[in-house]
């Protein structure tokens, strides 16, 4: 990937950036309306907090911005606001879905939604499952691609370019993000 990330294209009516991951997958991303699924069975949630952005320390993977799988009789939406208060305790205020991105797997595909979150409150939990709960920063990285601390969901185009979505959207006014 260089410096801008990779470029969009039209396919098949929708608007998509498509890259190799940190594990060599092939995903595609994109910001229009629910391309690959209206019902999808991840979802990942950029969230900020006073100012910072909310991340959670998982134990295995490191660093990233807190998600998970949707449960049976859940939406994907209540799986992104249930995943945050479970990972870092944050209460959301407001949710937007943002985008959606594919991966393809060695063994199977998923299809993940991307929200941006803005959290009223953090409350402590007794416990974060397999995370070590939150982490607040004032800026992501640069280096976040070769940072070993970071989880491996946050080194692909997907962040990059759903940063640059959130800053356009939501953050215009912040400076130092
Ligand atoms: P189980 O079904 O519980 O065993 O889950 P799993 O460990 O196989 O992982 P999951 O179903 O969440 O994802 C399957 C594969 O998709 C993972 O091994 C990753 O390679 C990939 N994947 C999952 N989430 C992401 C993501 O956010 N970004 C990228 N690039 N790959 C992901």
């Amino acid at each position: 990937m260089n410096r801008e990330g990779p470029s969009n294209k039209k396919i098949e009516g929708f608007y998509m950036y498509r890259f190799i991951d940190y594990y060599h997958n092939e995903v595609v991303l994109s910001f229009d309306d629910h391309p690959f699924s209206t019902d999808p069975k991840h979802v990942w949630v950029v969230c900020r907090y006073q100012n910072k952005w909310l991340l959670t320390k998982h134990s295995d993977r490191g660093y990233e911005f807190p998600g998970g799988k949707v449960e049976e009789n859940e939406t994907a939406l209540e799986a992104a606001i249930r995943e945050v208060k479970e990972e870092t305790g944050g209460i959301v205020d407001t949710i937007d879905y943002i985008g959606q991105y594919k991966v393809r797997g060695k063994e199977k595909m998923i299809v993940k939604n991307i929200y941006y979150a803005t959290i009223k409150e953090l409350i402590t939990q007794e416990d974060y499952l397999e995370t070590y709960g939150p982490i607040l920063l004032e800026e992501i990285p640069h280096n976040v691609q070769k940072n070993r601390q970071f989880s491996f969901i946050m080194k692909d185009g997907v962040l990059l370019k759903s940063l640059e979505r959130i800053k356009q959207r939501f953050l215009t006014n912040v400076s130092g993000t």
